[in-house]
């Protein structure tokens, strides 16, 4: 591995594994959370546009970049790539002159999975890519089978050794193609749309996912001078041009981020804000809150789509089936969060997850809470309990994670959540965020 050109990088959290696996959230519940939530900028989105820096020499200026263990990784895979790379607040400044090194390698990849978002910008601006591959996680086997056809659509060559994608262009670079991906693949339509802005010609993705990040994705390239009609549609039509500009671009606020907050609202009957959501992006869920009988309301909204959002809750929830779905469907990411509101209904839910095969992981963690829930295959059977109550939980992914820390919140007694490096991955400065609203909440090393 190339040595690190990281110029004044802050590095938000110790990511270091015996940090990591010392870590641990000690939260007291039953307290019912009031107060204004502020959302940070969008993980998914950042990640994306972070790596988009590589198909430009000129500097690429994001604001509105969370303060998250994902986002240091990744700036620490796109210098290892030559990037050089500067953070001020929630500002960041990418500028990649020169790609020194086009090899992703397998000891940052492994350690996120996102890393795959490199290798179409690489691909595109190199004309060559060597990524590890990523691998399956705690929720599924998550193949990239369809970036690789996506990308070789676009007429590169691309084969599989020794745990390394290795991906070249013909020498007059990559042309355009129609693609229609077997799935609305979220980072797949990212990667092959980053490649297409700078292959000859026209390119096509159908069936492309609609998710707000990936028309951040796109709104940035627009910016850079890339030539994209159907944002925000499942066909998008690029137009290759020479090179790409830079640009300042402000990230979107995390709808994850929000939908999580606002369950913390509902779970402890609670009142809060959430600062800065685009509530259009959250329709699905806002329904689902309010078929629960939660209380949504926009109390502000800027010319820019961004509002304020109150969440307020004075019963038990109802229980509402779900079921998960690419974007404009329920998110899948909030998926594990919602079973937590679920454990406390009235009645009971049926929680149906079809985007990833192992994404009921929070289920025995809940169970430990005295929730009452069973799985069958893709469903889980939630019959609501009048209380939870707090235990030893153990942390296996980000979003189920965060579920344990909505449980904690409502449950009677002290819930104590382990390896809470996975939620550092996702959610900035948690902990105050919560204990802003009255949560009585601490991380202890
Ligand atoms: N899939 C394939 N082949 C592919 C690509 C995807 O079979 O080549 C399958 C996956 O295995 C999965 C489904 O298609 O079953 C959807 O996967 P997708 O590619 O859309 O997911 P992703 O791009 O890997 C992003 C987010 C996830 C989020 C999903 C779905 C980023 C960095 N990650 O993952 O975020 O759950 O889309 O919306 O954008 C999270 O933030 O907690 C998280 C997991």
């Amino acid at each position: 591995m190339g040595r690190y050109r990281l110029t004044c990088i802050w590095v938000p959290l110790d990511t270091s594994p015996r940090k990591q696996s010392m870590d641990k959230i000690i939260l007291t519940g039953m307290r019912p959370l009031s107060g204004a939530i502020p959302i940070s900028g969008a993980k998914n989105a950042a990640l994306p546009l972070m790596a988009m820096s590589m198909l430009t020499s000129k500097p690429l200026v994001l604001s509105n970049v969370p303060k998250l263990s994902d986002i240091t990784r990744m700036a620490e895979l796109l210098t290892h790539h030559g990037v050089n790379i500067t953070f001020d607040g929630t500002s960041c400044c990418l500028r990649a002159s020169d790609i020194t090194d086009t090899t992703a390698p397998y000891d940052i990849v492994s350690k996120m999975r996102a890393s795959i978002v490199v290798l179409g910008p690489l691909l595109a601006r190199c004309g060559r890519a060597a990524v590890s591959l990523p691998g399956g996680c705690a929720i599924g086997t998550r193949p990239v089978n369809m970036h690789i056809d996506g990308l070789r659509a676009l007429g590169a060559n691309i084969y599989i050794e020794n745990g390394y994608i290795y991906a070249s262009a013909p020498a007059h670079g990559l042309s355009g193609a129609t693609i229609v991906l077997p799935f609305a693949t979220v980072t797949g339509t990212e990667n092959v749309l980053m490649a297409a802005t700078l292959a000859n010609g026209t390119t096509v993705i159908k069936n492309a996912a609609r998710e707000p990040e990936v028309c951040d994705v796109a709104n940035c390239l627009l910016a850079m001078g890339a030539k994209i009609s159907g944002i925000g549609t499942d066909t998008l039509v690029i137009d290759g041009v020479q090179e790409l500009d830079g640009a300042h671009h402000n990230v979107i606020p995390d709808r994850i981020e929000a939908a999580t907050y606002a369950i913390a609202g509902a779970i402890t009957n609670g009142d809060v804000v959430l600062k800065g959501v685009v509530y259009d992006d959250l329709l699905a869920f806002w329904q689902t809150l309010e078929r629960a009988g939660v209380c949504v309301s926009q109390v502000q909204r800027s010319a820019k789509n961004v509002a304020d959002v109150r969440i307020t809750m004075s019963s038990r929830p109802k229980g509402v089936d779900v079921m998960t779905e690419p974007h404009p469907g329920y998110p899948t990411d909030a998926q594990a969060q919602f079973m937590a509101l679920m454990a406390l209904c009235d009645g009971a839910a049926m929680v149906t997850e079809t985007i990833f095969e192992n994404r009921f992981m929070h289920v025995p963690e809940l169970c430990r809470m005295c929730a009452d829930i069973t799985i069958h295959k893709a469903s889980a059977l939630v019959r609501g309990v009048k209380q939870l109550v707090g235990a030893q939980v153990m942390a296996t992914d980000l979003r189920a994670s965060v579920s344990l820390v909505l449980a904690g919140l409502a449950a009677c007694g002290e819930t104590t959540i382990q390896r809470v490096y996975h939620i550092d991955r996702g959610y900035e400065r948690i902990e105050e965020k919560l204990r802003n609203c009255g949560a009585v909440i601490e991380r202890v090393s």
